[in-house]
């Protein structure tokens, strides 16, 4: 299992203390929550705050942007240290520009990922499965860390991971929200290989967390 804990949920008044202890966890990816107080009611980081987490660790930067111009922050991430810009499907009005959005960012050498709230249909995934390294399916309503993990988030999983079978696709599939282990090894068994935790790994000990969602299968 990819674990990839938000920084959403870090303790900022120990930034390089927490990052220290992460590098050296089985977190391969540090999960990165871009909330522009528009798309959703939060506002979190710019794209200072990503350089300053590429100065403190290695770990791959997966940026998940929660933002109504997913076009012009996409390029703002990228050139702060971006690996992977995830965006939200609701935030453009066409698949043309979901599918330029993809191109544009595979163009820049970065991985592309998409997701959906939780009540978006998961067909309006359907045009573009070979188009995407990474699906994220949104367990809880994005805007906030410590959400309730929501059950219904495991049949999308489930058949998100048949879909992309069917079409050849090894596409990662990510879970965000309300992860910890019992939830994380059910979405494990549904079919994802990448799982997003904020509170579970920074509210509790960070090295055995990220161990615990390792573990997975
Ligand atoms: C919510 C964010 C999630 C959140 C996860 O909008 O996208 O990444 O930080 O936090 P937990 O793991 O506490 O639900
Ligand atoms: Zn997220």
């Amino acid at each position: 299992m990819i674990v990839a804990p938000s920084v959403l949920s870090l303790d900022y008044s120990q930034m390089e203390k927490q990052c220290q202890l992460l590098n050296t966890s089985r977190a391969e990816w540090m999960h990165f929550d871009v909330m522009d107080g528009h798309f959703v009611k939060n506002l979190t980081f710019g794209p200072d705050i990503l350089k300053g987490f590429v100065k403190l660790s290695p770990l791959f930067k997966d940026v998940h942007l929660m933002v109504s111009d997913p076009a012009t922050f996409a390029d703002v991430f990228m050139q702060a240290g971006a690996d992977q810009i995830t965006f939200h499907i609701e935030a453009l009005s066409s698949n043309e520009e979901v599918k330029a959005l993809a191109n544009h960012i595979h163009e820049c050498g970065k991985k592309a990922g998409i997701t959906l709230k939780p009540n978006t249909p998961l067909d309006t995934l359907k045009p573009f499965l070979k188009d995407f390294d990474l699906f994220l399916i949104m367990s809880v309503e994005p805007g906030f860390g410590g959400q309730k993990f929501i059950e219904a988030s495991l049949d999308r999983i489930q058949t998100l991971r048949t879909w992309l079978n069917e079409v050849g696709s090894n596409a990662h599939i990510e879970v965000d929200g309300g992860i910890n282990e019992t939830t994380g090894e059910q979405c494990a068994k549904a079919g994802a290989d990448v799982l997003v935790a904020g509170s579970y790994v920074f509210k509790n000990d960070i090295y055995q967390t990220c161990e615990t969602l390792w573990k997975l299968k």
